[in-house]
């Protein structure tokens, strides 16, 4: 299989990120071609990017991801922006989408409407994306939960473009892991996102103090009737319990929370041991990569072989419509 996947530059790794995407883009290095891409022309549609930010938070990223497992000298590790052949297929691809499709995009909407000015590179994001996995003829992408519409939309595209051109592009299928769809431990009815605030989210290296301070305080059941099942504060610390402690203590910890005996103390003391210990080697492997100074270079050799696929995807796709 050819997986592609693609990460914002936008200053903190958080849990949502690892466990609903990350955590599957270093399992399906076993046995797969991988193409993981530091998304920074998309970053360019947050207003608030600044350029010396920016330039920074690529590299903390490229860094970030290393430590977690993503191995460059396997894998194809890279910035979009040095490889500008994304644009270009954007471009045509666009001109297969539609506008109607666009409007429908929820991310959008939401988006949108949280602003006072909406550039058109926001209305223009899922068209991008598409051209960033077609690109690259991938046919899985490991995606959090959020991301399936935009990947619905990209097979729309793509069956859009082989039916007027001829077959070129596979239908692209998501790939979704157990964690893929995290909530917000001070908001649990949204997911875990950069967006909302610091309170919002866990940052894979955040201070220790910091990270328990956030579990510790973690909305439980407010809101809750008595007899009514799992709250979603609850259900979401399950959720990443999960993801980080052995099967017989999620289980004894369920079973209390059946029997009306569990405190929620205790889950998040559990939680927070068990998530350190998980992200333990992580955090170490990111402290040592600190000195690492040859990342631009790394990034640069990344750049150099996923721009060899591109070139020759890109020029297949010109021929086709008519450009060359
Ligand atoms: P982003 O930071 O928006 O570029 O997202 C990078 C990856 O993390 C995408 O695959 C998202 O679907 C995934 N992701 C982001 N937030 C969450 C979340 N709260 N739960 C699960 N996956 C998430
Ligand atoms: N839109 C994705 C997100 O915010 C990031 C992304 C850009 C992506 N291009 C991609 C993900 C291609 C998968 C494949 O999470």
């Amino acid at each position: 299989m050819r997986i592609f996947s693609g990460i914002q530059p936008t200053g903190v790794l958080h849990l949502g990120n690892y466990f609903g995407a990350i955590r599957q883009w270093v399992e399906l290095q076993e046995g797969n071609e991988c193409i993981y891409c530091i998304v920074d022309y998309h970053a360019l549609t947050n207003e608030d990017t600044e350029p010396d930010e920016l330039r920074r938070a690529r590299r903390e990223l490229a860094l970030d991801l290393i430590a977690c497992g993503i191995d460059p000298e396997r894998t194809i590790l890279f910035v979009q922006s040095d490889v500008p052949e994304h644009t270009e297929l954007c471009w045509i691809l666009g001109c297969v989408t539609s506008y109607g499709d666009l409007t429908r995009m929820t991310q959008f909407k939401q988006k949108a409407a949280e602003r006072e000015f909406v550039n058109g590179g926001l209305f223009y994001y899922p068209v991008l994306q598409a051209a960033d996995i077609l690109l690259y003829l991938a046919d899985h992408v490991p995606v959090g939960e959020d991301q399936l519409q935009h990947l619905e939309l990209a097979r729309r595209i793509a069956r859009r473009f082989n039916y007027r051109f001829g077959r070129l592009f596979p239908e692209p299928q998501p790939i979704l892991g157990k964690g893929a769809r995290i909530m917000s431990l001070a908001d649990p009815d949204r997911k875990m996102s950069k967006s909302y605030g610091p309170e919002h989210y866990v940052g894979l290296m955040e201070p220790e103090d910091s990270i328990r301070k956030k579990i510790r305080s973690a909305v439980t059941d407010i809101g809750l009737t008595p007899g009514q099942e799992m709250s979603p504060g609850v259900a979401n610390l399950f959720t990443i319990l999960e993801l980080v402690a052995p099967q017989e203590v999620v289980e004894e910890l369920r079973r209390e929370h059946r029997e009306g005996k569990l405190l929620y103390k205790h889950l998040k003391e559990v939680l927070y041991e068990h998530l350190m210990k998980t992200l333990a080697p992580i955090r170490e492997r990111r402290a040592e990569l600190a000195a690492r100074e040859d990342i631009d270079e790394v990034l640069a050799a990344g750049a150099d072989r996923a721009r060899k696929i591109a070139r020759e995807v890109l020029g297949e796709a010109r021929a086709r419509v008519g450009l060359d």
